[in-house]
């Protein structure tokens, strides 16, 4: 037959209990004063001396930082290597003078205008900056497509 508990010790389990409860809840609300944040790697990057590059297109930094360099005689702008259609990675054809996405058959021209394709819209330029150093320093969190924008500063580096 089994022993009565005591009341003595009936308390005691009450207070154990409370105090597991308590101890648990505060730890959880403890952890909502730790925002969640998600580290990622910067969207800023230095592709280095911007004489270096050459005139058209560059492949130099698609692998690594999914762009395109693009120099003219005018300047210096960056592609973002993303179709505006559902997100895929395009890829640039020299002898044909075009970015065509394996996706669904989107094509762009070296300015990012769709030339073909379901794209709804032109390819995403980053921002660019010549530096004092002569370094190119690209933002892909600063992003510009629309015509007429995207040609200025900061998403047009004017560099000889
Ligand atoms: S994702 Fe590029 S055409 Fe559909």
């Amino acid at each position: 037959m089994a022993k009565p508990v005591k009341r003595k010790d009936f308390l005691w389990m009450g207070w154990g209990a409370l105090a597991a409860i308590v101890g648990g809840s505060g730890a959880a609300s403890t952890r909502f004063l730790v925002p969640n944040i998600l580290y990622e790697p910067s969207q800023k990057f230095n592709a280095g001396p911007a004489k270096d590059f050459p005139f058209g297109v560059s492949t130099l930094w698609f692998k690594q930082q999914r762009v395109w360099i693009i120099r003219t005689s005018e300047g210096i702008y960056a592609l973002w290597a993303r179709c505006t259609h559902l997100g895929c990675t395009p890829n640039w054809f020299i002898a044909e003078n075009r970015f065509k996405c394996p996706c669904h058959g989107s094509n762009y021209n070296p300015d990012g205008d769709v030339l073909a394709g379901p794209a709804p819209k032109p390819l995403w330029r980053a921002q660019v900056e010549v530096v004092a150093s002569g370094d190119l320093i690209i933002d892909k969190a600063i992003l510009e497509n629309r015509p007429g924008v995207r040609e200025k500063a900061p998403f047009f580096a004017e560099y000889a």
